[in-house]
Formats: C-alpha cells, structure tokens, sequence
C-alpha cells in the first residue's frame, strides 16, 4: 500500500516566550517570570504536527522559506528529528527567519506578535517549485502567515490535481470566493470565522450560522474550533458539536496548528471524518498542557491513549 503523503505550506518562525502574569496592556511594563526560545510559525506547528501524530511511514513534506541565519538553519534541524521532507525549504539571503514575540499569561492565553521576514518573501515560483509534491499529496494544508497570492498558487496547483485542501485561515482576515471555493475544509477559530463571515461565534448556534455562510461561498466542510468549548463540525449531512477533551490549560500557543496537522495527518491514512476530528481534538487538548508550540506538539501514542482514556 502506498504510503500517507501530507504536504504542508506556510510560515516558520523563532518563538521567543515570556511566561508573565498577565499580558501587558499598551504602554504597561509588567515584569515577567521564564523566558523560552523554541520553534514555531503556524506552518512549521502543523507540519511538525503532522509528522508526530501521523502511523509511521506517513511522509511529510513542508514548503516554506526561512532566512540564511542560525533560527533557519535550527528550524530545518528540527524538521529533520521529525523526518519531516525539506527539500522544498527555500532560503532567503535578503531577509531574516521569521521571529515570533509571545506573551503566556497565567491562565494559558497569549498574545503574538510576528515579524514575518523569509516567510513574507514565500512566493508563487517557489510554489511551482514544489508543485509535484502538491500533486501527489494526500492532503495539503495551508495557513495566512505567508503570501495569499502564494496561498492561492498552491490551492490551483492542489484543486488542479484534485488534491483535497485544509485551509486554515489563520491570522484571520477576508477571503475572495475564489480562494474558498476551492477549499475542501475550512478551519476557523470563533475570531477568524467573525472575520469572514461577520457572524460574532460563540456557541453551537452561531457556529452553525458562520458555517452556514461559509457553504454557501463554496466551502463543502467547516471545522470551527472554539477552544476549551470543543469544535463544530458541519460537513454535508453531518452536523455534531465536538466536546472538547477537559485538561488543564498551561499554554495555548499552536493548539489550532496542532488541531489542523493531527487532523490532516488522521485523514491522510483514510480515517473518517468525524473520528479524524476527534483525534486533532485530543491531539489539540495534549498541546494546551506544555509550554511552546512544535515542543507542545503530542506524539501518536499520547493521542491514542487520550482518546482511549
Ligand atoms: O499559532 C502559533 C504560532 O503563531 C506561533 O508559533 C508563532 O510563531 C505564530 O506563528
């Protein structure tokens, strides 16, 4: 049997994490605790994700660029422990790898600010580059935290080849219909679905009114995730509320990231919809329990034991 193929295009950045109280207002200074430096980029999160929590022999392969500089060249050793396939990591000798500034406050919630530097230079040719990866992917899963028009060059490139496509449309922002209809399954947070669809999600019942929306523009599949709330699955003929797995919340960074590779790499092996998603939920609830984004990142078997338990 051939093996699992995910193909993961986006971002990859240096997180530096200040573990403080709680996140400074503008113009406060509030002293903090621990400072962590450890991998991340929304990109590299579901990648790394992907890689852990895919049966083995899944191969992963991730399209991104980094700067010619020590966090690019730790970014690359660290997908290479993950066996992850980077032969289609660009580098960019103009501009710094991208850099992350994350503030974790007591209760586990964060504040990102990203300078995006190799990563905001990913660019349609490079994407041409990798298009035979794309071709013969099970999945290809993408985020916001590069180009858009990079964005839409992969998702032809996948709709073409009839390549099913998560997006995750993570920093939120607005999408042409021509993006959307070529998505297969859309992966919203409440902030990022009001983005799109103007609907303020808070529950089941607006979460189903955002979906809503979103099938109309074209989208077959929308996941909304909602947090220590559980996701929202509407699929056709399947609508379900997802509960969410209870664990204590230290860290939140990259639990979407890890909810989308966990989710690409359970659907890449066959595995159904509804049982793909419960899975990311459990990989997802793992991640919220350590510190960091791809350190936060759970292995197969700690998913698998959480959903047995
Ligand atoms: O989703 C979390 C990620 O967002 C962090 O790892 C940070 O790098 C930003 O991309």
């Amino acid at each position: 049997m051939a093996r699992a193929n995910v193909v993961v295009m986006g971002s990859s950045n240096t997180d530096m994490i200040i573990q403080i109280k709680k996140i400074p207002r503008p113009g406060e200074t509030l002293l903090g605790d621990k400072f962590n430096i450890a991998q991340g980029g929304k990109g590299a999160n579901q990648a790394v994700g992907a890689a852990r929590a895919a049966k083995p022999g899944t191969q992963v392969t991730f399209i991104a660029k980094v700067g010619k500089d020590v966090f690019g060249d730790q970014a690359i050793a660290g997908f290479k422990k993950d066996k992850i396939q980077t032969d289609y990591i660009f580098r960019d000798s103009k501009n710094p790898s991208g850099v992350a500034l994350i503030f974790v406050a007591e209760d586990g919630k964060n504040s990102i600010g990203v300078a995006s530097g190799a990563n905001a230079t990913l660019s349609p040719g490079d994407v041409k580059k990798a298009a035979q990866a794309i071709k013969s992917a099970d999945i290809l899963v993408l985020q916001l935290e590069t180009p858009l028009e990079t964005v839409q060059a992969a998702i032809e490139i996948a709709d073409q080849a009839e390549v099913p496509v998560i997006l995750n449309p993570a920093p939120a922002q607005k999408l042409p219909q021509e993006i959307l209809q070529k998505v297969t399954i859309l992966t919203p947070n409440e902030i990022e679905a009001e983005t799109l669809t103007g609907i303020a999600v808070k529950n089941k019942t607006t979460a189903a009114q955002a979906a809503k929306i979103l099938h109309d523009q074209g989208v077959p599949i929308v996941i909304v995730t909602l947090g220590a709330k559980g996701a929202y699955l509407s699929a056709p003929a399947l609508k379900e509320m997802i509960k969410p797995f209870k664990v204590k919340a230290l860290d939140t960074t990259a639990a979407g990231d890890i909810f989308n590779g966990s989710l690409a790499a359970a659907l890449s092996e066959g595995t159904g919809l509804l049982e793909a998603v419960h899975f990311a939920s459990a990989a997802a609830a793992l991640s919220v329990t350590k510190l960091g984004a791809q350190p936060s990142a759970p292995r197969r078997r700690e998913i698998n034991e959480l959903l047995k338990a």
